[in-house]
């Protein structure tokens, strides 16, 4: 069982921050002081509250209470790995690619010694990033120095598409966690992958820090999702690999998206 980035906390946390909730008026419309609704966040709560926060948040209730139960159902695919690397007490995906002659990397993780080990000598082709996050970007020095070819999400957003052998790749603007975030739909491999950085989450979303970079986020996320498949595999940042699929169906924040 792989654990999911975020709980049933995290994401109220962020939907109400995203909305420009304040907690004062959260709590007035659940008519509760705001003390009470601090502890509710903090996990003080039954169906009951997470079927009226969820309402006023525009979240999926169902999605919602059954979040500490969800794991994506999918399988992993020969030739993708994920690399799970230490951030702070947390922790970050880095996701590699290994098809036909072709190796292409997805981030670098935030330690550069981490990320030099687990390549093990290996030399990626070129290093995408998705976004400028640390987490994401710690091992670009030690990689470049290398002489490995980083390609930045700015410079991603700008080219739009790559070729390596059968694989293509078209990069996709997932702005709204970061601006800009680039990410990157894989079609000529066994299976389509899309690779999000923290735009969404197995069970969640990538926080906003205001409610215009939430609406962007809903909005590119949307983008995405009317244009690929379901059974597209999703590559995060943070936590499990889900599908588009399994997003639309069991992501609280689905309402906002799909
Ligand atoms: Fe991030």
């Amino acid at each position: 069982m792989s654990q999911l980035e975020d709980g049933i906390s995290d994401v109220l946390n962020k939907a109400i921050r995203g909305l420009g909730r304040s907690l004062s008026e959260v709590a007035q419309a659940l008519g509760m002081d705001e003390g009470r609704l601090q502890h509710v966040l903090n996990g003080d709560w039954d169906d009951v509250l997470l079927g009226k926060l969820s309402t006023m948040l525009d979240l999926d209730t169902q999605a919602l209470i059954g979040l500490p139960l969800y794991q994506p159902d999918v399988s992993e695919v020969i030739g993708l790995k994920r690399i799970i690397m230490p951030y702070r007490a947390w922790s970050v995906n880095t996701w590699l690619l290994e098809y036909e002659g072709a190796s292409l990397l997805f981030d670098t993780g935030w330690n550069r010694a981490d990320i030099l080990s687990e390549l093990n000598g290996l030399r990626p082709d070129v290093v995408f990033l998705t976004h400028a996050h640390e987490d994401h970007v710690g091992g670009v020095e030690a990689l470049q120095a290398l002489g490995m070819k980083i390609i930045s999400e700015s410079e991603a957003l700008q080219i739009g598409e790559f070729q390596f052998g059968k694989i293509r790749i078209q990069v996709l603007d997932l702005s709204g966690h970061c601006v800009p975030t680039a990410s990157y739909w894989i079609t000529g491999f066994k299976k389509s992958l899309w690779v999000v950085g923290d735009a969404i989450f197995a069970g969640s979303m990538g926080g906003c820090k205001s409610p215009e970079n939430f609406t962007m986020a809903a909005a590119t996320l949307r983008k995405g999702f009317e244009q690929l498949d379901d059974d597209c595999l999703i590559l995060p940042g943070h936590g499990p690999m889900t599908s588009v699929g399994l997003e639309k169906a069991s992501n609280p924040f689905r309402k906002h998206f799909a």
